[in-house]
């Protein structure tokens, strides 16, 4: 298996840095924090994590507003600490991504602040305009916030674009000086030993008259020059994308030739599955396959020298971008019966409160992630059900304290106070809700997952393997066959509430180790099996 990249059986998880381990009692989580966790990590059998942003930022987008690329934001601590981190990640055999935001900045980052005042070299850094009516197809993405993808500028007596929030200026990629700068951003960290990029918001890169300014050719051609530099120097370096996109737009970020996936990707290596994830939710929600066939029917074929990204939740909100305006309803619906639930066209719950915190499902949607195809992510504290908190404005609400204990503010912070509080109601609370308790017992959610990681490892088909659904099961059962050299895995999964029966082949159930023979087999509600084939 030596010439298969890492990424491609890895399994992965998302770090939010403020929330995950507070070391100096100053309430804000950092990297000797995180630092201090990599035995969990080790133990729970993660092979890779995602830092979100870790740079000096004002914060006004958590980070995502970036005031210094060569930098650690002071909070989380210095160049010095990261590199510590993947030092010490890499010697327990976990890699590290972090962020890389291109498209835009903090407005507070000295680049913008020389354009505004048009110092050279800065002056055409940023897109700028007299007017405020170019490119008026471009859709605005922060809805409940921005107005307008344009904000004036009192200094340059000029308006800037900004596809986020006001206060995070698109860099201008038309700019060669922009464009060899961020080589540069990509570089440096690679070079203090990071393993890769998740690539904040690619589609954006470019804006062009007359389109929606998104995914257009100039974009995908710097995307494939930043894969260029990476693959000559760091050739173990993943580029992990992150386009909120339809299908066909997703797959060509992938790069390569989207009618032929015997041509191989030469544009970024992985892709978050954004059309994948809501079809999840709708299919567990209704009982029945069929949303999840559907969607895995219409998405592209990809090279093989790529993989997809599967995932649950994030730092964000559950999108509902990439699903009708008929199914965004019913998902509200569902999912997010209070007004406070919801974000822009997304939902901004955690995974434990969005499933009714019924651990079944909560196992059952993370098997459904690591059978199909693409290596899986999760998201800190998804591992333990933590709950969220919807009265924390923008995504704060899923962006709280990890619950490591029942101590006081959980064991994430010794601080009298904390920024974002630790979440202490009831039913989600950390008193009740946190990784001590879940360790100590081994029916829980936390052994369960765990488990699951090893298993995963154990049977490279389902990393590796091609898919084929399995039609012939009751609808509420999605069954389906990966196979991968001399290696077939039957998964079936009962999204229902009621049990169900299936006809099996010969197999041995690869969780319990069991023997079965051919016939019918009973899988509980919401219970799964995944079969290794021995017939
Ligand atoms: C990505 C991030 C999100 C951020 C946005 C702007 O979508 O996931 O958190 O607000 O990009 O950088
Ligand atoms: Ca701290």
């Amino acid at each position: 298996m030596s010439s298969i990249p890492w990424w491609k059986t890895a399994v992965f998880y998302q770090i939010y840095p403020r929330s995950f381990q507070d070391s100096n009692g100053d309430g804000i989580g950092d990297i000797p924090g995180i630092i201090a966790r990599l035995d969990y990590l080790r133990d729970l059998g993660v092979d890779a994590f995602w830092i979100s942003p870790h740079y000096p930022s004002p914060r006004v987008d958590d980070g995502y507003d970036i005031a210094d690329f060569y930098n650690v934001h002071p909070d989380y601590g210095t160049l010095e600490d990261f590199q510590r981190l993947v030092d010490e990640a890499h010697a327990r055999g976990i890699r590290v991504l972090a962020d890389l935001v291109l498209n835009h900045t903090s407005d507070q980052h000295p680049w913008f602040q020389a354009s505004r005042r048009r110092q050279d070299p800065y002056t055409d850094w940023y897109v700028w305009s007299d007017t405020n009516d170019r490119y008026r197809n471009a859709r605005i993405i922060f809805l409940d916030t921005e107005s307008s993808n344009w904000a004036w500028d009192d200094v340059r007596k000029q308006y800037y674009w900004h596809r986020f929030y006001t206060q995070q200026p698109d860099l201008n990629y038309d700019n060669p000086q922009v464009q060899e700068e961020m080589l540069n951003v990509v570089r440096f960290w690679l070079d203090l030993g990071l393993d890769g990029y998740r690539m904040d918001a690619v589609p954006y890169l470019f804006e062009r008259e007359g389109t929606n300014c998104e995914s257009l050719p100039e974009t995908h051609a710097y995307l494939k020059r930043v894969r260029r530099e990476v693959e000559a120097t760091y050739p173990d370096a993943v580029l992990l994308c992150e386009a909120n996109q339809p299908l066909d737009d997703l797959r060509a970020y992938f790069g390569g030739d989207p009618a032929d996936p015997s041509v191989p990707g030469d544009e970024l290596h992985m892709g978050f599955h954004f059309a994948l994830m809501p079809r999840l939710f709708m299919a567990i929600k209704r009982g029945e396959r069929t949303p999840i066939v559907d969607i895995l029917r219409r998405t592209p074929p990809i090279p093989a020298n790529c993989q997809w990204c599967t995932f649950l939740r994030n730092h964000d909100e559950l999108t509902l971008e990439m699903v009708t305006p008929e199914e965004r309803a019913w998902m509200w619906d569902q999912y997010a019966p209070e007004p406070r639930m919801r974000l822009n066209l997304g939902i901004r719950r955690r995974l434990a409160p969005l499933l009714d915190n019924d651990h079944r499902t909560i196992e059952l949607m993370h098997a459904l992630i690591f059978a199909l195809p693409g290596s899986p992510i999760i998201y800190y504290g998804d591992e333990i059900g933590m709950g969220d908190n919807i009265w924390l404005p923008d995504r704060n609400g899923v962006r709280t304290p990890m619950q490591w204990d029942d101590s006081p503010n959980a064991g994430f912070s010794t601080a009298a106070t904390l920024p974002t509080p630790v979440i202490d109601d009831p039913i989600y609370g950390y008193r009740r809700v946190n990784v001590a308790a879940q360790q100590a017992d081994p029916d829980s959610l936390w052994h369960r997952l765990r488990r699951m990681i090893r298993i995963y490892k154990a049977l490279p088909a389902l990393a590796l393997g091609d898919l084929a659904f399995l039609e012939d099961q009751p609808p509420a059962v999605l069954a389906f066959r990966r196979h991968w050299e001399g290696d077939t895995i039957l998964a079936y999964h009962n999204l229902s509430d009621r049990p169900q029966t299936i006809f099996l082949p010969p197999g041995q159930d690869a969780m319990s180790g069991q023997t079965l023979s051919a016939g019918d087999y009973r899988l509980p509600p919401y219970a799964y099996l995944w079969l290794r084939a021995t017939g």
